[in-house]
Formats: structure tokens, sequence, C-alpha cells
């Protein structure tokens, strides 16, 4: 096979990605309701021809191409398809048509750039060997998450490596972020409910003030990060919802705080929760009051394998020169990634998909957030050759 066959094929069917993202953002859906957006990845695969399709659960697609070289090794490649309850404020012609839902983390264009890639797979079938697995997961934004549930159904079974990428803007355009070992923490969730006593806010010597006790949680729990844990360990203790009271002239009786914890080592993630109470019964405690803490642990910390992430970061050289190489710092965002990674050696990279030449300088999650669509083609690269080196171990060039 030559190398200008794969850069056509992929150039021929960029187009056709864009107009697939387009689309999927057009018509985003929340977590386990990825109802039209499984079956649009369904109805694309099947026109692929040469897929084996199946629906593990009802709103994700697992797709599998055989190699024409004969058996061989699996190697399975997921994209994400969910979007978020945000109201869009782009002015794109395909900005989104349904009220309150956004792809505002880009995984419409995760969807279509595997799409794309699963596309020019079956044009390159009789240049690898074993198979190539295409997980379309639903539900990454919202814990337990799609990634664990589709463990359970075994898309995993036989994988003997797992890739997966996002577009990410905060890196420019023309990078691939790679990071080895550690990569996105571990994001727990807590609630905290502070018991007092309510009554007239003009008496308050007859009541245990739960708000001025709650704001008191809230700055010892600063404690953990500042004064608890080896400075050099990464850990986030955040209280971002804090519900007290209805009126000026009520002590309410009762606090509610939320917020989470992020985290990469396992050892940390195992004292947290008592360090957190510990506080949480001697602020309680020394006032008055009682409490209720529930914690809560979400996805397991995204850890790349070294040569998995090593033979990504060789196609990223051979294909698009060192200069493309990007090593940015872990981030203690979460990604249910991780679930895969318990069951294969994986690795989990960062496409540049900022620019600030053209405005797209939005965070992830935010009202007006964009990717840079020449983007994808770099993502439908990598996924490409990981798939023809993967599983032929031949050399690969551009
Ligand atoms: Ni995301």
């Amino acid at each position: 096979m030559e190398a200008e066959n794969v850069r056509a094929l992929i150039a021929d069917v960029m187009p056709k990605a864009i107009a697939w993202r387009r689309h999927l953002h057009q018509h985003p859906e929340l977590s386990f309701q990825e109802v039209e957006t499984s079956q649009f990845v369904y109805d694309k695969l099947q026109s692929f021809g040469g897929i084996q399709l199946s629906r593990p659960t009802k709103t994700s697609v697992v797709g599998k191409i055989t190699g024409g070289k004969g058996p061989g090794p699996t190697l399975a490649i997921r994209a994400d398809m969910d979007a978020l309850p945000i109201e869009e404020n782009n002015d794109f012609p395909f900005k989104s048509q349904n009220p309150g839902v956004m792809h505002a983390c880009g995984h419409d264009g995760h969807t279509a750039m595997l799409l794309a890639a699963a596309f020019v797979l079956t044009r390159l079938r009789h240049h690898f060997s074993g198979e190539i697995r295409l997980i379309f997961q639903h539900a990454e934004e919202l814990a337990p998450g799609g990634a664990e549930e589709l463990v359970r159904a075994g898309v995993m079974d036989g994988v003997d490596w797992v890739i997966g990428a996002h577009l990410w803007s905060p890196l420019e355009f023309g990078k691939i972020g790679i990071l080895y070992g550690p990569m996105m923490a571990a994001p727990d969730i807590f609630h905290i409910i502070i018991k007092g006593k309510g009554g007239h806010a003009a008496i308050p010597d007859q009541t245990i003030d739960s708000i001025a006790i709650g704001a008191q949680v809230v700055t010892n729990l600063q404690h953990i990060v500042s004064r608890n844990v080896n400075p050099l360990e990464p850990l986030v203790v955040s209280v971002t919802k804090f519900v007290a009271g209805t009126t000026h002239n009520v002590i309410p009786g009762t606090a509610e705080l939320t917020g989470t914890v992020r985290v990469f080592d396992e050892a940390w993630r195992d004292k947290v929760p008592a360090l957190m109470e510990r506080i949480i019964k001697g602020v309680t405690a020394a006032h008055g009051a009682d409490y209720e803490f529930v914690y809560e642990r979400g996805y397991r910390p995204v850890v790349n394998d070294a040569d998995v992430t090593a033979k990504l970061e060789a196609i990223v050289r051979s294909v698009y020169g060192e200069e493309a190489i990007a090593h940015p710092k872990p981030i203690m965002v979460g990604e249910d990634f991780s679930a895969y990674q318990q069951k294969a050696p994986g690795a989990f990279i960062l496409i540049g998909a900022g620019n600030r030449e053209k405005g797209i300088v939005f965070p992830h999650h935010h009202e007006r957030f964009t990717i840079d669509e020449d983007a994808m083609e770099k993502g439908v690269t990598i996924f490409v050759h990981a798939a023809l080196r993967f599983l032929n171990e031949a050399a690969v060039t551009r």
C-alpha cells in the first residue's frame, strides 16, 4: 500500500466528516439519550459496508472491521457521542437545534473522526490483520458513564490495545498532546448536609446557624490541599454549591454543600474522604450541629500505557514532524476512557483544536465553545495509521 493512497483516502473523506460533525452539532443529545446520534452512526457505518455492527446498549454502537491479512490482534478505538445541558450561544448555520443542549466538548467531532477513520479502514482492510473495534460510546459526561457499562457488556473482550483522542481547545491547532502515565484525574463527588437549628434571625442564640457553620466547613476543607497533602501531589477539593435559607429574617436549620475532589493517586483517593469527614465532624461538633456526609467515587484516573503512548507519539512524529508534539501537564478533568484502560493497555491523546486567529478560544463546556474543524483530519490520520501500525508493525510514512 502506498502512503499516498492513505493520504488521498483521508483527504477524500474529510469534507464528509465535517458535514457529519455539523449534522451532529445541530442535533445534540444528552448523556444516555443519544438515540438519534447512535442511529446516525449505525446507518453511516452500515453504508460503508464490511463492518459487523452491534448495539451493546440502547444508545451505543460497536463496529468490527476484520483485516484481510488473516488473524491477529485487536485494536479498539473509542469515540464519545454525548452533548451537555448548555444553551448554545454561537451563531453558526449549524448551531444546536435542541434548546438547552449543546455539543460543548467536541464529542460531535470525535464521533465524526471515528466514522471517517472507519470508512478509510474499510477501504484498507487488505493491508492489516486482526481486528479493529470501533467503540461509539454514549454518556461520557454523566457518572457512572457509558464506558463502564460497555466494558460490562463485553466490548473489551479480546482487545489487545485501546486508544482514544480528545479534540482540545486549550491546545493550539497543529499540536498533538502526548502524556505518559497519569493524564486525567479521578473526579469524585461529595454531598454534605449541615444540620443545625432554624429560628428567628434576630434571636440567634436560640438557633444553630447552619450557614455560619457551613461557611466554616468550606474554609476548613481548604486545609486538606494546603496542609494535609504533599504540595507536589495534585489534588483539588472544591465546594461548588452551597444551598441554604429562604429569606432575610430566618436562620435556616440546614445547609447543603456539594463539590468535587480531583485526584490521581489511589492511596490519596482513599484518604481524602476520611480527612474531609474529620473536618466536617469537628467543625459541626464545635458548634453543636450535626451532619450527613456522602462521598461518591467517580471515574478512575486516565493513566496512559508507556508502550501504546510511545507508538502513538512515533506516528505523530513521522506524519506531522517533531514540532507537532506537545507534552502538556496532566489535567484535573475526568474521563471515563479510564474504564477501558482497566481491560487493556491504552493511551488517550489530545488533538489541538483551538485557534486564536480564527477566534476559537473558548474553553470546553462554555456556551461559545467550538473546535477548529481542520484539526479533525489529524485525529482521523492518527487513528488510521495507528490501526495499520498496531495491526502490522509496518513502517509508517506519509
Ligand atoms: Ni469531553
